[in-house]
C-alpha cells in the first residue's frame, strides 16, 4: 500500500534518496533563516519590538539547517546538490512572494508594509511547514534516529505559526487589515502552486534515486495534482485565516539548544 508512512520509509532508508531529503530541507531552513536575519537587521524604528522575535525565527531556521546536516552526517552522508526545481524557497521568491532578496542585501530600513508582507509571507510558508512536520512526526516521533529532530522541529513551526498569527492580528488591529488580506491571498494561491511544483519535482528526483516504476509514479504525482486541486478549490483559505493563537509570545525568549545527537 502507498501511503505517506511507506513513502518516507522508503526515502528514509536509501542513503542517496535521504541525502537529497536532508539537503533540500537544510538549504530551506537555512534560506529562511538568512532571511530572517536580515529583516531583523533591517527593522524599521517604529517596530523595533519585534527584532528579537525575528531574530529568534531566524535562529530557529538555522538550527533546522543544522538538525538536518547533522542528520546526514550521523549516518556517514556528504550534503548533495539542491536541484532547482526542488528548491522551494528560492521559487517562491523568485514568484515575487515574500521581500525580494535584493531588498534584503540593502542596507536600507524596511518599511511598516514590508513588515507586513514578511508576516504574511511567514503566516503561509509556516503553516505548511507545521503541517508537514505534524505528518513527519506522526510517523516519525518514536524512530530511534529522527525521533527527536522531528520533534523539536514540529514545536519550533507551530511556534513560528502562533507567532504569525499574533503578530498579524496586532497590525490589523493597527489599521492595516486590508493589506494584510490581500497580501495573505496572494501569498496562498503562489503557493500552493509552488508546492505543487515543487512535490511533483523532488518525487521526480526520488522515484530516479528509488527506482520506482511507471505506475507508482503516476499515482504519487496524481495524489499531488489532487492535493492542488483541494487547495485550489477552497483548502488555501486555511492559510490565511487569522485567529489568536493559544500560545501568546511563542518567540518571545532565545531559542531553545538543539539536541546534541540531532
Ligand atoms: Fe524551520
Ligand atoms: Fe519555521
Amino acid at each position: 500500500m502507498l501511503s505517506a508512512k511507506t513513502l518516507f520509509q522508503e526515502i528514509v532508508d536509501n542513503d542517496d534518496s535521504f541525502a537529497l531529503f536532508c539537503s533540500i530541507a537544510a538549504s530551506g531552513e537555512s534560506q529562511g533563516g538568512w532571511e530572517n536575519a536580515r529583516i531583523a537587521a533591517l527593522v524599521p524604528e517604529t517596530q523595533r519590538d519585534l527584532a528579537p522575535k525575528i531574530t529568534r525565527h531566524g535562529a530557529d531556521e538555522d538550527k533546522h539547517g543544522r538538525i538536518f546536516n547533522a542528520l546526514m552526517k550521523k549516518r556517514g552522508l556528504e550534503p548533495v546538490p539542491v536541484p532547482r526545481d526542488t528548491d522551494y524557497t528560492m521559487l517562491l521568491e523568485s514568484n515575487g512572494i515574500g521581500l525580494a532578496h535584493d531588498k534584503l542585501k540593502r542596507d536600507e530600513p524596511l518599511t511598516v508594509q514590508d513588515i507586513v508582507t514578511y508576516l504574511a509571507h511567514s503566516r503561509v510558508t509556516e503553516q505548511r511547514a507545521s503541517e508537514q512536520m505534524t505528518m513527519l512526526r506522526k510517523h516519525f516521533a518514536d524512530h530511534p534516529d529522527l525521533g527527536r529532530a522531528v520533534r523539536m522541529i514540529s514545536d519550533d513551526e507551530d511556534n513560528h505559526l502562533a507567532y504569525c498569527h499574533e503578530e498579524l492580528l496586532r497590525f490589523a488591529y493597527a489599521g492595516h487589515g486590508r493589506a494584510i488580506q490581500r497580501t495573505l491571498r496572494e501569498c496562498a494561491l503562489a503557493e500552493i502552486r509552488v508546492y505543487r511544483d515543487v512535490s511533483l519535482a523532488v518525487m521526480a528526483h526520488m522515484g530516479r534515486i528509488l527506482g520506482w516504476s511507471g505506475p507508482k509514479a503516476a499515482v504519487l504525482a496524481a495524489g499531488i495534482h489532487a492535493v492542488y486541486a483541494y487547495e485550489r478549490a477552497g483548502g488555501w483559505r486555511r492559510m490565511v485565516s487569522l485567529r489568536t493563537p493559544e500560545r501568546r509570545d511563542a518567540l518571545g525568549g532565545p531559542a531553545s539548544p538543539e539536541p546534541e545527537a540531532a
